[in-house]
Parts: C-alpha cells; structure tokens; sequence
C-alpha cells in the first residue's frame, strides 16, 4: 500500500509539472472523496466493482488534449498501464481493472464528451466520452432526419463502442458504426495528437474495429451520418416453442440476412412460462423498419409471410422513439432520458458471441432450447447480417465478419443475486453452452464479436510479455486474417507496448 502510494504521489507530481495545470480538477487518487463515486460511475457489469478487483492508483479525467499528454508520458516515465474509459460497458471490465498486479491508472474520457454536428455535410465530430444515446439525442434536435448507425444500449460509450466496431437497427442498411468514421484524433503511445492524415491510412485503419486501447487514446471521431425516415416502424412479435416459434425462428435463419435494407429482425431467445405454467423458451422477434407500417406490413407479407405480422402488432414513431423502445424504456418515455448518462439496470453479468454461417438445422434447434433452459436466467440474441454488411470486404476495417455471416449470437446471462456459487453456476452453464454450440457456428476460426470482450478466449501474460502466436488465439476469432495487419501496425506505432491489457494487440516487428 506504500508502495502504492508513494507511486501515486510521484505521479501526481509529474503531472503537476504540466504548465497551467492544476491536477485536484482532474486527477482523483483514492485519498480524494470523489474516488470511488468516480470509479463505480460507469461501472456497468457489477462483477468487476467487487472490493477484490484491482484498483486503480488515479482515475483521471482529462479536461483538454494535454492531459491526456502528460497522462501518457508520466505513466511511461514510471512504468505505469493505463486503462483507457469512455462509457466503461466493457464486458471484462478491461477499462477500469486490472487482472494482473500491475500498477494502473483509468483515463476517464467523461468530460470530453462534445458533438458538433456539421449537418450541411452530414458529418459530425463526437468526442469519445458522449455515449451512443447523446449523439442520438443531439442528432434528433437538428430536425433533419439525421441519425447514426451504431448499438442499441444509449449508456454505451462512443469511444469503446466505435473502437470495436459497433453494430445496431441499421446495421443492414449501413453497416457499422466504425464503417462510418471518415476522421479521428487520437493521442498516440508518445504523446503525439494525431489525425487521419497525420496518423496515416494503417492506424487509422487498426482504430476502427481493432478493439479499444492498443494503439492509443481517441479523443474523437468525424462520422458519416446517415438519414432516417421521418417516421419508422417498430414491433416485437413472440411465439413460444410450443406457439410454432422453433419453425419460425428456422425460416428467419433462412431469410433475415437477406431481407430488404430497411428491415431489421432480431431475435431475442429467453425462457419463459407456457399456459400450463412450465418453462418453455420464448423466440421474440424484435424489429425496426426504415419506413411506415403500411409499406411494413407489404415488405414482411412478401418476404416472411409465415411471421403473420399484423398492423396491430406494430407501432409507429421517430427514429428516436425507437431508440427508446429498443433500450427497453416505457411508452411514453420522454428522450431526454437519453442524455441521463446513469446507466438504468446494473447488474452482474456474462456472455459470449458466435457467428453462423450455415443455418443451424431445424432437427437440432431442439437440443439448443434444452440446453438453454438448464441456465436460470440465458438470454440469445441474433443479430442479422447481410445487405449492407455484404457489400464491404472483409479486409476494408478490422471487423471481418462480413459476406457469408448470416447472424451473430451473443449468450448472455444476468443475474443481481452475487455469490461465488451463483457466479460459478452461471459461468459453467455458459460454458457449456459454447461448447455445445461448437458444430453449429462458424469454424477455423470460431468467429467471435471484440466488442463482447471474453477473456476465455486467451490472455496475455501478466508480465506484459505478449507474443504473436499466442494471441492468434483469441486475435484470429475477433479478426480473421486482419489479425496479421493488426499486429503489424501495433509493432509500427508502439512497438514497445505500452498501450498493454489482457487482450491487447502484440506488436508484431518484422526483421530486415
Ligand atoms: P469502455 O469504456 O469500457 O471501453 C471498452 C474498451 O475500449 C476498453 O478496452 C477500453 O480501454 C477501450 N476504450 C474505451 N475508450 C477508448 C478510447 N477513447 N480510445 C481507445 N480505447 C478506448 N455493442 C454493439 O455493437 N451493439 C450493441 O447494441 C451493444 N449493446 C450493449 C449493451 C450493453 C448493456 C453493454 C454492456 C454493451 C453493449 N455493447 C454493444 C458492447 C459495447 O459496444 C462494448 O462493450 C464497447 O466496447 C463499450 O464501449 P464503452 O466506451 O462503453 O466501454
């Protein structure tokens, strides 16, 4: 703990060297009140806010670009990692702990959180601290049916989320958000501010989609934005096993990466109660279209007429009340809620991702629902590909997963009740799960999404001593043959590692 301390204050007196600078406005050590408040702010998965998680020697929160400088250059200067958080939904907690007993600071990009939307060009620059829901709040109050392809959660952090890809509603019209970045600023491993042009096409490449913190800290990204109808049309459609929904969920393999654009299903599976008041599962079809509910109902009608989609089963609304009902909120949920930074439902929880490439047979969609239903709380959610996801080459971002994917699959389990036997049981189901699942989804690699970080996937070792081969095991599933490229740039623009984690990308030199 002295040790500890006396670390903390050499620190702290470096950064006090900075001209101008008075660091009790932005650096919080854990002598300071605020520390802990700070610390938990944006801590979204509860199993990494535990007293025995690791704990950072500062948490800083840069007001201007030279923090961030003097953040980087003094954590060199004493061999101190830092964790790089901007909406902290991270799904190991990469970005505010350490699994190894290395001394650490969090970068906490909260404050710089501006948007400027340049809507005469369709373009914006958000800073890495807003999250998902004030970029779309702020869009919508343009009035210019503006919007941004990017994930469904409005707590997530723009800066992680666009770092890893980024995909929601509109994926199949537009791809990912990270497809959508046409300039970035970041400070790189010297403590440089770079952009595009200055950072170069390789790097600006590896940031979007190679997975937050290897390469350096962006501050912000210029995005492409996209238009959105004056109004859309929702629905949410459930059948149990037993109401048909295994067949259902079979012919939407079939066919939901290869709707219309505008259409979006996503299916949601989850247990629930039959009539006779026995667990069953439940296949929730969950979707948003880029249009009205009459031309809705003719798009589904001839495309996937087995749904029996009525109007009734539908609603229509703005683009923006969309983001309300697919972030779960009430009807009638004013949007300001959006630009409320807390996140609503804190809990402890776990995942995984999978990609399909082949439908999984309808003969063995039977097994998968038993084995769901040996989880307590499991939720699947897949996430379809195809239309505009088909259309961008798979080396053009890091993010490969393009023609061929049909859908994703994220297992997800929750729970609010935290004891080490509740942990364990819900971490060996889904372990269990993945392995089951293991003929049904793509293979050589086993495809698998950065932005559901899984540590079981491979480490790297806690003396910082990355190799190459060893982090094809989890690189090659994230990124395919972009692992390679990855790597390349990682041994170009810091070949000394600093930007570390478990899961960082190795610098990857080439000799002479
Ligand atoms: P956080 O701050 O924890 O950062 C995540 C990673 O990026 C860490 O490694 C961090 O160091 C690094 N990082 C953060 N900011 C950085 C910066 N400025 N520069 C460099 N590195 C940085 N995904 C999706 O595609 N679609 C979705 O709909 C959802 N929905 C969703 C809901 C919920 C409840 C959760 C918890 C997560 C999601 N996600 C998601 C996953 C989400 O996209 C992923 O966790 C992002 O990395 C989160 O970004 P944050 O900035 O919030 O996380």
């Amino acid at each position: 703990v002295l040790l500890s301390s006396a670390l903390a204050d050499s620190f702290l007196r470096c950064l006090s060297q900075v001209p101008n600078t008075t660091t009790s406005d932005f650096v919080f050590t854990q002598n300071d009140t605020e520390y802990s408040s700070l610390l938990h702010s944006t801590i979204i998965n509860l199993r990494f806010s535990t007293s025995v998680m690791p704990k950072p020697l500062a948490i800083i929160t840069p007001l201007t670009y030279s923090h961030i400088q003097s953040t980087i250059l003094c954590s060199k200067h004493f061999n101190i990692q830092i964790r790089i958080r901007s909406g902290g939904h991270d799904y190991a907690g990469l970005s505010y702990t350490s699994y190894d007993q290395s001394s650490f600071v969090v970068l906490d990009l909260q404050e710089l959180r501006s948007i400027t939307i340049e809507s005469g060009q369709n373009t914006a620059w958000v800073e890495s601290g807003a999250t998902l829901g004030e970029l779309y709040y702020w869009l919508s109050q343009e009035g210019l049916n503006l919007g941004f392809p990017s994930g469904i959660c409005a707590t997530v952090g723009v800066g992680g989320h666009i770092s890893g890809g980024g995909f929601g509603t509109m994926i199949r019209k537009y791809g990912l958000a990270a497809d959508n970045v046409i300039d970035a600023r970041i400070v790189d491993a010297n403590g440089r501010v770079l952009d595009r042009e200055s950072m170069g096409e390789d790097l600006f490449w590896a940031i979007r989609g190679g997975g937050g913190g290897s390469f350096g800290v962006v501050v912000a990204w210029k995005v492409n934005l996209v238009y959105v109808p004056e109004k859309v049309t929702v629905f949410s459609l459930s059948k149990t096993i037993e109401q048909g929904g295994s067949s259902l969920f079979n012919r939407w393999q079939y066919i939901g990466h290869n709707l219309s654009e505008d259409l979006f299903i996503r299916v949601i599976i989850l247990p629930a109660l039959n009539k006779a008041g026995n667990r069953t599962m439940q296949i929730i079809f969950n979707s948003m279209f880029l249009g009205t509910v009459d031309k809705l109902i003719e798009t589904v009608t001839d495309s996937f007429p087995e749904l029996g989609l009525q109007e009734s089963d539908c609603s229509e609304m703005s683009w923006i009340e969309s983001i309300l009902f697919f972030d779960n909120y009430p009807e009638g949920e004013s949007i300001d809620v959006l630009i409320d930074r807390t996140h609503k439902a804190k809990s402890y929880f776990n995942a995984k991702s999978d990609y399909v490439q082949e439908p999984i047979p309808e003969e063995k969609l039977e097994d998968i629902w038993k084995w769901c239903l040996e989880g307590e709380r499991p939720i699947l959610i897949m996430e379809p590909h195809g239309g505009k996801m088909n259309e961008i080459e798979e080396t053009r971002i890091p993010y490969p997963h393009r023609k061929g994917y049909l859908y994703s699959i994220q297992y997800f389990e929750q729970w609010q009740d935290d004891t080490i036997e509740s942990s364990e049981k819900r971490n060996s189901w889904m372990r269990k799960m993945y392995e089951n699942m293991t003929p049904y989804v793509s293979k050589d690699p086993r495809a698998a999404y950065v932005n559901y970080r899984d540590l079981d996937l491979g480490q790297n070792d806690n003396a910082g001593n990355t190799t190459y081969l060893n982090a094809m095991k989890w690189g090659n599933k994230y990124f395919g043959d972009n692992f390679e490229r990855l790597a390349m740039v990682k041994g170009v623009v810091d070949p000394d590692n600093f930007f570390f984690y478990e899961q960082s990308i190795p610098p990857l030199i080439m000799s002479e």
